[in-house]
C-alpha cells in the first residue's frame, strides 16, 4: 500500500518524506515493491520532480539500502572521480593508477557502457583476464596495498540505485536531476571517501547537453556531499566530439597505456591533469593546482603512474604485460582508412552517431546483458576546426568483418561534417563548480 499511496502523491504533485523514502527504498531492494509500481513513482518523479530536500532525503534512502565501505584504516584521503559519460572518455583509465601513484586511494567504483556512452568496466574487461567483480573484501585489500581498485558497483552497495538505474535506462527515465544526482551520489557515498571530483560533459554528447542544466545538475550533487562531509568539485568537460582519438573499448585501452607514457592526445592529457589536479588539491597532497600538475607530470614522466596501472592489471588477473606491449590486447579482423570526400573545414564529428555506430559495429550493448566485441572501434585523427584536403585520412575503422566496416564507414560518413565554414567547438573545460559558486576555468 505504501508505494500505492506515494505513487499517488507524487503523480498530483506532492512531496515524499524521508520516511517513507527509505521504508520505500528498503522494501524496493528486498523485492517488496514490483518493478511496475517503481516504474510508475519514478515517471512521476520524472515529470513532477523533486524539492532539494526530498533528493536529499533519497540520496540517503539509497545509500543506507546497503552498506558504507569504512576505509578510514587506509589513513590515506579517498578521492574519487565520477565522469557523466561521454564517448571516448577513458580518463578513469588513466587517472585512477596515476592519482594513486601518488599516495591517494582511489576506490574507483565505475559502470558499462549504456546507450551511445562507453563505460569503463567494458574498457578494462578487454584487457586479457581482468576482472572487475571484486568482493569489498578484495577491493579493501587491494586499496591497502595499491591505493586503487577499479571495479564495478557490488550487490551491497546502493542495491536500491542498482535496481532502480536499471529500471529508469528501462522506462525513459534517465534525463532526471534529482534521480541521476540521487542515483550518482548514493553509490559514491557509500564508497566512504573524503573528497570527489567531478567531470560533467556537456555538449551533442552528453547525458544531459544544456549548459544551465549541467550547472544545476552539478550544484545538486555538491549540496548532497556537502551534506555529507564529502567536498565535492565539478568540471564542465566538452562533449560535442569525442574525448581523444580512440573510440572503442581495447583501443581506449591502448589509448590510455600510452597517456600513461606521456604519448596521449592533447585533449586527453589536458582533461585528465585538470582532474587530476583537482583530487590532489582535495586529498590535500598539494596546495594548489599548479604544484599538482607538476606531480602528474612527473608520475607520468618516470614510469611511476604506467608501473601502477600494471600492478593493478596484474592484482585484477589481467594480463599486465598489454602495458609494454598493447599488442596483446584483442585485435580486429578487418582495418581500413577513412579519408575525406571534399577539402574544407572539419565542422563537427558527432559523438552520439560514432557511439551509435560502434554499437552497430559490435563493439557496445543495446541492453546490460548484451556482450561487446572488444576489438571494434574507430580512431578518428580529425578534429572540429582542422582544414582537409579530399582524400586525406580522417579516422581508421577497426571491425571484425567486412560488414562491421561498411557500418563505420556508415557512422564516419555521418559523424564527420566537412564545410566551409566551421563554428568553433566548445571549450574544451569551461567551468569549475564548487560550493562557493561557478568560475570559469583557468588552468
Ligand atoms: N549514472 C548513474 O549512476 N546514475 C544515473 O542516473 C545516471 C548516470
Amino acid at each position: 500500500m505504501l508505494a500505492h499511496r506515494l505513487i499517488e502523491r507524487k503523480r498530483d504533485g506532492g512531496r515524499i518524506e524521508p520516511g517513507e523514502w527509505r521504508a520505500l527504498a528498503l522494501a524496493y531492494a528486498k523485492g517488496h515493491v514490483p518493478d511496475y509500481q517503481m516504474a510508475a513513482l519514478l515517471m512521476a518523479c520524472f515529470l513532477r520532480g523533486l524539492e532539494r530536500s526530498e533528493t536529499a532525503a533519497l540520496t540517503e534512502a539509497m545509500l543506507l539500502s546497503g552498506d558504507r565501505l569504512d576505509l578510514e584504516y587506509l589513513g590515506r584521503p579517498r578521492i574519487d572521480k565520477h565522469s557523466t559519460g561521454g564517448v571516448g572518455d577513458k580518463v578513469s583509465l588513466v587517472l585512477a593508477p596515476l592519482v594513486a601513484s601518488l599516495g591517494v586511494a582511489v576506490p574507483m567504483m565505475s559502470g558499462r557502457s549504456l546507450g551511445h556512452t562507453g563505460g569503463t568496466l567494458d574498457k578494462l574487461e578487454s584487457i586479457p583476464g581482468f576482472r572487475t567483480n571484486l568482493t569489498l573484501a578484495e577491493a579493501k585489500a587491494q586499496l591497502e596495498t595499491l591505493g586503487c581498485a577499479m571495479m564495478g558497483q557490488t550487490p551491497e552497495i546502493a542495491p536500491a540505485d542498482k535496481k532502480m538505474y536499471a529500471l529508469r535506462d528501462a522506462t525513459a527515465t534517465v534525463e532526471s536531476i534529482p534521480l541521476i544526482a540521487s542515483s550518482i551520489m548514493s553509490k559514491k557515498l557509500a564508497e566512504g571517501l573524503t573528497g570527489l571530483v567531478l567531470d560533467m560533459k556537456r555538449g551533442s554528447g552528453a547525458l544531459i547537453q544544456d549548459l544551465d542544466r549541467v550547472l544545476e545538475l552539478a550544484d545538486v550533487m555538491i549540496n548532497l556531499g556537502t551534506d555529507h562531509g564529502c567536498p565535492v568539485v565539478a568540471l564542465v568537460t566538452a562533449m560535442d566530439r569525442p574525448l581523444g582519438r580512440a573510440c572503442g573499448n581495447a583501443l581506449e585501452v591502448e589509448e590510455a597505456i600510452a597517456a600513461l607514457k606521456g604519448e596521449g592526445p592533447d585533449d586527453l592529457m589536458d582533461v585528465t591533469y585538470a582532474l587530476g589536479a583537482e583530487m590532489l588539491v582535495l586529498a590535500d597532497v598539494c596546495d594548489d593546482s599548479a604544484s599538482a600538475r607538476v606531480e602528474l607530470e612527473n608520475a607520468i614522466a618516470t614510469g611511476r603512474a604506467a608501473e601502477r596501472f600494471q600492478r593493478i592489471i596484474e592484482a585484477q588477473g589481467g594480463n599486465p604485460g598489454v602495458v609494454d606491449d598493447p599488442a596483446a590486447l584483442p585485435q580486429a579482423a578487418e582495418v581500413e582508412i577513412f579519408t575525406a570526400a571534399r577539402r574544407g573545414f572539419v565542422a563537427r564529428v558527432e559523438p552520439k552517431t560514432i557511439g551509435r555506430g560502434i554499437i552497430e559495429m559490435g563493439g557496445g550493448r543495446t541492453r546490460v546483458e548484451d556482450a561487446a566485441d572488444p576489438s571494434v572501434g574507430l580512431v578518428i585523427t580529425a578534429r572540429p576546426g582542422d582544414w582537409v584536403e579530399a582524400g586525406e585520412p580522417l579516422a581508421t575503422i577497426f571491425a571484425r568483418d567486412r560488414t562491421g566496416i561498411g557500418s563505420g564507414r556508415h557512422a564516419l560518413r555521418a559523424a564527420i561534417v566537412i564545410a566551409d565554414e566551421a563554428e568553433p567547438p566548445l571549450p574544451l573545460i569551461s567551468h569549475r563548480i564548487t560550493s562557493r559558486g561557478v568560475e570559469l576555468y583557468s588552468a
